[in-house]
């Protein structure tokens, strides 16, 4: 099997590595930042003649290999994909699939009528946390559904360096919050609820990372002499040069060259050493979303930038009983009303929650190596699956703005 990856970047670089290790041939891999394409090139023994320089190259040519994995950002998604699938590949594609609802549908239903495979990389549905809960609830372990209550925490630093300083801080370059992070969230809902959404309401905006907020006198980039240093939480230098030592991700999105004088150089004139009160975002930095399923019942969504965990917390409430979840600290906790037991689920836990999605990434792309080549039983993304999660997504968005309960 043969894939070309579209983007180097942080998911162009995990999907690197896991195809590689499963034995696929890395054939094309492209992105228009050489600094990036060589570093992914080299950890993982791709040669020059594989390498280039934007998805428009490497889509040119005539078909070459058996998929393209689209982690490029989530403007380029639409041309990009559309390309590839009339070339005839496969898609593994990062979410969300577009920031455009049209532009999503579109894809889904080119791929369908190409008979492609159309992966969308919800791989929180490989996380052996979300697949337990699945599995109680289709055994019936709760009952029937009224209420499943999900906050996602992605923590303050976290926040911070993603959605203020980083590549998913404004909306022209990225997404809305709600679709760019959180569609992982309501295509958990969506999955596991198994209902159809037929209607949302939603509230939030971007109230702390505002420019209203900037400390007296905090220069626009923190090494530049900031007399707040000592007690700013998102000082930059204590960041990314005390705090996180680790030289992969999220380090790898401020510099290539992650040795200490090369991160000092990032952070004094590169976009994450700016103070975070004097950015350039505008994504929300919490949202609340109620969605009603077909059937009367409810999920309540709560998406908050300043905590100080980076995880996501759950209650399933059912007619038999309740579920408590808590992903950081692989935890679920089923309580019957019947026996009136609390019972502490077990099942297998992954580290590296942040970087791995607790173990889904790797397996998604397993699963999906197994569709390309024929055995599509134990995929569980496709397009089509995430079009409601992503119309959930635009709905809850709409009603963020016009405070209107928008119907699906
Ligand atoms: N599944 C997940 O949990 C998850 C996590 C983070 C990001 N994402 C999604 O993955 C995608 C990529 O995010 P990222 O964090 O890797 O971003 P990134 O900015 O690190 O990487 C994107 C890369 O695309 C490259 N690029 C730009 N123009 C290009 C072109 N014409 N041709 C080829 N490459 C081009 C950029 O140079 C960059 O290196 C986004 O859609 C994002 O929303 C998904």
């Amino acid at each position: 099997m043969k894939v070309i990856i579209l983007g180097a970047g942080g998911r162009g670089n995990v999907y690197a590595k896991y195809f590689s290790e499963n034995g696929v041939e890395i054939a094309g891999l492209a992105d228009p930042n050489t600094e990036r394409l060589h570093k992914v090139a080299n950890s993982n023994g791709i040669p020059e003649a594989s390498l280039y320089h934007s998805w428009e190259e490497v889509l040119e040519k005539p078909k070459f290999a058996d998929a393209v994995v689209n982690a490029t950002t989530d403007h380029l998604h639409y041309k990009s994909t559309m390309k590839a699938i009339e070339r005839g590949y496969h898609i593994l594609i990062e979410k969300p699939i577009s920031p455009s609802e049209n532009e999503c549908i579109e894809m889904v239903e080119a791929a369908e009528r190409k008979n492609l495979i159309f992966a969308v990389c919800h791989v929180l549905r490989y996380a052996p946390f979300f697949e337990k809960i699945k599995e109680l609830v289709e055994n019936g372990a709760v009952g029937d559904i009224l209420n499943f209550q999900l906050t996602e925490n992605v923590g303050y630093w976290h926040f911070a360096h993603s959605f203020v300083r980083g590549v998913f801080r404004n909306e022209k370059v990225s997404s809305p919050m709600i679709l760019a992070k959180s569609c992982h969230d309501l295509d958990i809902i969506s999955y596991i609820m198994n209902k159809k959404c037929v209607s949302v309401m939603s509230d939030g905006g971007l109230t702390h990372f505002v420019h209203a907020n900037k400390p007296e006198g905090a220069p626009t980039h923190c090494l530049d002499g900031c007399p707040h240093e000592k007690s700013c939480p998102y000082f930059a230098p204590k960041l990314y040069l005390t705090q996180i030592t680790d030289v992969s991700w999220p380090t790898t999105a401020v510099t290539t060259d992650t040795s200490f004088a090369g991160r000092y150089a990032a952070l004094q004139t590169g976009q994450y050493g700016r103070c975070v009160y004097q950015c350039d975002n505008d994504v929300a930095d919490h949202q609340s979303a109620v969605f009603t399923m077909e059937d009367g019942s409810t999920a309540s969504f709560n998406l908050i930038a300043l905590s100080s965990e980076t995880t996501r917390i759950l209650r399933i409430y059912g007619t038999k009983g309740d579920i408590q979840g808590h992903l950081d600290r692989n935890q679920i906790l089923l309580s019957d009303f019947n026996s009136k037991k609390i019972i502490d689920v077990k099942y297998d836990t992954v580290s590296s929650l942040v970087s791995g999605h607790g173990g889904g990434d790797a397996r998604l792309v397993e699963d999906f190596i197994d569709a390309v080549k024929g055995d599509t039983r134990s995929m569980k993304t496709s397009g089509r699956l995430s079009l409601q999660s992503h119309r959930m997504a635009f709905a809850a968005e709409k009603s963020r703005k016009t405070g209107q309960r928008i119907s699906l």
